[in-house]
């Protein structure tokens, strides 16, 4: 039987559109997933959305939609993005769903019935406006909300807690004797002084919100998002379920990869292993953990700056590019930084110049010297087609061990070292000169063998990378499918084959100074325009506000406030009582009478123990404050 691997992006928060953040874990999971089964791995690879919680029931009411309507929308949106991404996922979980939901309730209740998850009382600073709680670290020394500004106060609320320290010992102890468990090696030293400063015990239920799983025996609580979403990674396989048997074929010892960003590795690096500890079930998962694109100006968010959307770069680019550059561009490690310069610049020169070049020079010596046969020549004729096989072979082996440590990048420098090496291969054999000679007539065919095999070599690499460009090189090349497969990657595996007639070039050279302008407009008027939406009101929001002419016909100052007056009004309709904060410029004698124009439909409230039906319209500057009145119109004419 093959050996299985199970990968596993973060589940998304649909709060809104995913961008190349996200796309990039998407992107290095789908290529991870394509190179194991290319290694002959059985492969499962999910992917999903994480759909419950406060904030997604709070952007729901801002869109004026349920919640279940809103993250329906974004769930499909996200399909449409791993769609134009060629995303190859075995699985879509959404925490909303029926099978994950039972599983979440099932963990819950054994949890709390052990006593690993005990009833306690949750402490915060509580944002009222925001309805968010936030810890001391996320609020600066005068502890106002970072959401909105305002002041946050100290709030307790019943909460259920999932004890941690008392796995702390156990964690700790497992991380050393897994020296591999979390990558990059800093990561897994962030972890480790993490938990060595002690572990409180974790909040895992809230009573503040309703959108999300309840808790079985105590529905005034909703199970807390890091419990519901971290279950995805098995619920997804049918845990605990009478379905079981993904679960029991993919949940193997090394055969396990999470990959998250570096902003929820404690979450994965510490919570999930105790709650699986809490389980009894074994800690198969390696956890890798990457760093995080940026824009020049930072971090990637919508409401500090530019956001870069992959859709629109693969229309205008094609699919390869946009894989290649999120591939390429983020360091093992570190961070990257998406500019339109180096977006454009890895096109034009990685992709057009150096790789696309290749095949198209190629191809064309091939047809102008030999009709566009190659077959395997029987003997070696110089020293540079021995350092170009053995430049392969170690290309090869380096390409294996960094894809293996999941060392993208470097995987694809590696390539492109053997790109380089081909092209100078090129240069150092001058077929050109060969073909003047009919007694090297061998030796050229030879060199022509030499760049073919190359190539296919070349084309197998890439392909959990530019899935679609590869083919397309196998296709020019006229490689048989049987031959497209890593256990046919080392050299001399071709016999041979009749390349097409014109090559077609793979990627097309930019205008620089064009493009990067095209970039920098896509990743920066999105903005704006989103901006300037929220400066504007359509006339439809205007059409919600009913103004009508209204006579006052009574009027005296509040009982419990000398600043506010107490209008009876008739707009004709019927007679609404009205209290406005004019007392200072209007004496009660003076309004009587006066035709006004008034908000009929505003919603009715108390102000001081007194109903006021609606608002009386006013204007003022910093001297004086006047009604508006109407001369000709009568009560009961509408204003619009
Ligand atoms: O955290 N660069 O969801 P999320 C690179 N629902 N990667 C980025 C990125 C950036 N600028 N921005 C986001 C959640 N990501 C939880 C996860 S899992 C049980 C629950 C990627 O929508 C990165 O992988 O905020 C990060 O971990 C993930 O998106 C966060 O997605
Ligand atoms: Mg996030």
């Amino acid at each position: 039987m093959n050996k299985t691997f199970y990968i596993t992006t973060p589940i998304y928060y649909p709060s809104g559109k995913l961008h190349i953040g996200n796309s990039y874990t998407t992107v290095l999971c789908d290529t991870i997933a394509r190179y194991k089964k290319l290694r002959g791995y059985d492969t499962w690879y999910l992917t999903g959305m994480d759909e419950h919680g406060q904030k997604i029931e709070t952007v729901a009411k801002e869109n004026n939609m349920l919640p279940i309507n809103h993250v329906d929308m974004i769930a499909e949106s996200t399909k449409e993005l791993w769609k134009n991404l060629k995303i190859s996922y075995d699985d879509f979980i959404r925490t909303t769903e029926p099978r994950h939901e039972s599983v979440v309730e099932k963990i819950f209740e054994k949890l709390l019935a052990q006593d690993d998850i005990y009833l306690g009382e949750y402490e915060g600073y509580y944002c009222i406006p925001c309805e968010s709680f936030f810890t001391e670290t996320q609020l600066d020394e005068n502890h106002t909300c970072p959401d909105c500004g305002r002041t946050t106060e100290i709030v307790k609320e019943e909460s259920y807690f999932l004890r941690l320290g008392k796995y702390q010992e156990r964690l700790l102890q497992f991380i050393e004797e897994n020296q591999d468990f979390i990558t990059p090696e800093t990561r897994k030293n962030e972890v480790i002084s993490f938990i060595k400063q002690g572990l409180n015990d974790l909040s895992v239920s809230r009573t503040s919100f309703e959108w999300g799983v309840k808790v079985p025996s105590n529905n005034k609580h909703v199970i807390y998002v890091w419990v519901d979403a971290l279950s995805n990674y098995i619920s997804a396989l049918g845990y605990n379920t009478d379905h079981d048997e993904l679960f029991n074929k993919y949940w193997q010892k090394d055969g396990v990869l999470h990959v998250v960003g570096k902003d929820i590795l404690r979450f994965h690096a510490i919570y999930w292993p105790i709650m699986l500890m809490a389980l009894d079930i074994d800690i198969n998962f390696k956890l890798y953990a990457h760093g995080w694109y940026l824009t020049k100006q930072g971090k990637m968010s919508k409401s500090m700056g530019q956001v870069v959307y992959p859709t629109p770069l693969i229309e205008k680019y094609n699919l390869d590019s946009v894989r290649y550059f999120l591939l390429k561009e983020l360091p093992y490690g570190g961070d990257g930084i998406f500019t339109p310069e180096d977006f454009i610049g890895r096109i034009n020169y990685d992709l057009a110049n150096d790789f696309g070049n290749l095949l198209n020079r190629t191809i064309s010596m091939v047809n102008k010297y030999h009709n566009g046969l190659v077959s395997k020549p029987n003997k070696t004729f110089t020293e540079y087609d021995i350092q170009l096989k053995e430049k392969i072979s170690c290309t090869v082996e380096n390409y294996k061990q960094n894809m293996d440590a999941i060392k993208i990048s470097n995987a694809i420098s590696e390539v492109w070292s053997l790109i380089s090496r081909t092209n100078k291969y090129i240069d150092e054999t001058a077929p050109w000169v060969l073909s003047k000679d009919e007694s090297c007539d061998e030796e050229l065919m030879n060199v022509m063998y030499n760049l073919v095999e190359s190539l296919r070599i070349i084309g197998i690499l890439l392909t959990p990378i530019l899935i679609e460009s590869s083919q397309k090189l196998f296709d020019q090349l006229n490689i048989d499918e049987n031959l497209q497969t890593f256990d046919k990657i080392s050299f001399g595996e071709l016999v041979k084959t009749n390349v097409i007639n014109k090559p077609v070039p793979l990627f097309p050279r930019l205008d620089k100074e064009v493009e990067e302008k095209f970039v920098l407009d896509l990743i920066s008027t999105r903005e704006t325009k989103v901006e300037n939406t929220e400066d504007y009101i359509d006339i439809e929001e205007f059409k919600k506000i009913k103004l009508v002419v209204g006579e006052i016909i009574e009027c005296k100052i509040h009982p419990n406030a000398d600043k506010l007056l107490v209008t009876k009004i008739d707009t004709k309709d019927k007679v609404r009582q009205i209290v406005s904060g004019i007392a200072k410029n209007y004496t009660p004698e003076q309004l009587i009478g006066k035709k006004v124009v008034v908000v009929s439909n505003l919603k009715p409230v108390e102000l001081r123990g007194v109903l006021s039906e609606g608002m009386i319209l006013a204007g003022k500057n910093k001297k004086n404050l006047e009604v508006l009145e109407v001369t000709t119109l009568k009560k009961g004419d509408v204003i619009s």
